[in-house]
């Protein structure tokens, strides 16, 4: 196999990386996957039904490990988190549309999510690209955000009163350790691309700092449906093996849950990230 990597942008964001192992990448292809990850903000890959040891061990030549602490894990693998949902269940993990950990002070940097089982139809995850969105702001509008900082929480939705939780059947717990806020610049300067970023999402976003929950709403949907527009996001259809890896300050994700009556269970391997700094 050459080491040059294929790499194929899928629209506003993502690139689909061909012509590669990731059960055993060289330091030529991980610098030409730098690079892509940076550009293309969530990489996608086909065929990778590599064993959790070698999930593991790509995923730790990004950073180190997040341990989830919501979710349960694959069995003997405390850092490989399980995103499954049964044919008997209703609800799904992550439908709606968010970003991991922006909870915490240091919110990771991205997630690996390999497909171990997926619907016969269905069950495709959404990406948002939060630079474009930023990029196709008015300069007035993108002025005004740069003097915002917006909270964060996991309280109300990982929290033992969480509607969320009670729908999850024993997918996730830990709900007294729901007790991050985190506050954050509303557009941080991308660590990697160094592109302004819109960071404030519809899971986790509470108000901006020092505005009350009313005044905010409305500005803060008026963002959301924003960053949801069509010509800002994609659609990846899984097959077994595909595995994607997105940058948490660069995008949005949302699995659609369109499979009732079959299972899906994905691996997901998640990377600490660092503070984020304003644009
Ligand atoms: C998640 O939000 O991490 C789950 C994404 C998916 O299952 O497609």
């Amino acid at each position: 196999m050459s080491n040059t990597l294929q790499i194929t942008s899928q629209g506003a964001l993502g690139a689909l990386v061909k012509n590669i192992d990731l059960a055993q990448v060289t330091d030529d292809q991980l610098q030409q996957l730098r690079q892509a990850f940076a550009e293309h903000e969530v990489l996608f890959f086909e065929n990778q039904g590599m064993a959790p040891e070698r999930h593991l061990a790509f995923a730790q030549r990004w950073g180190d490990i997040n341990i989830n602490r919501f979710f349960t894990h694959v069995e003997g693998y405390p850092a490989i988190a399980q995103v499954v949902k049964e044919p008997e269940q209703q609800g799904n993990i992550g439908g709606y549309w968010h970003t991991d950990h922006s909870y915490d002070q240091s919110p990771a940097l991205g997630s690996m999510l390999l497909a171990r089982q997926v619907p016969p139809t269905g069950g495709d995850t959404l990406f948002a690209s939060c630079t474009c969105a930023n990029a196709s702001l008015s300069k007035g509008m993108q002025e005004t955000l740069l003097s915002l900082r917006a909270v964060h929480s996991s309280r109300h939705v990982f929290g033992e009163q969480a509607p969320y939780m009670g729908q999850m059947e024993g997918r996730l717990g830990n709900s007294d350790a729901a007790n991050q806020d985190a506050v954050h610049p509303v557009v941080i300067r991308h660590p990697l691309s160094g592109r302004p970023s819109l960071y404030v999402n519809p899971g986790f976003t509470l108000r901006f700092e020092g505005w009350t929950d009313e005044e905010s709403a409305p500005l803060l949907e008026f963002l959301y449906q924003h960053i949801g527009r069509a010509e800002h996001t994609i659609r990846f259809q899984w097959r077994e093996g595909a595995l994607a890896f997105w940058d948490n300050r660069a995008t949005w994700h949302w699995a659609v849950n369109d499979y009732h009556g079959s299972r899906r269970e994905m691996h997901r391997v998640t990377i600490e990230g660092e503070e984020l700094s304003a644009a």
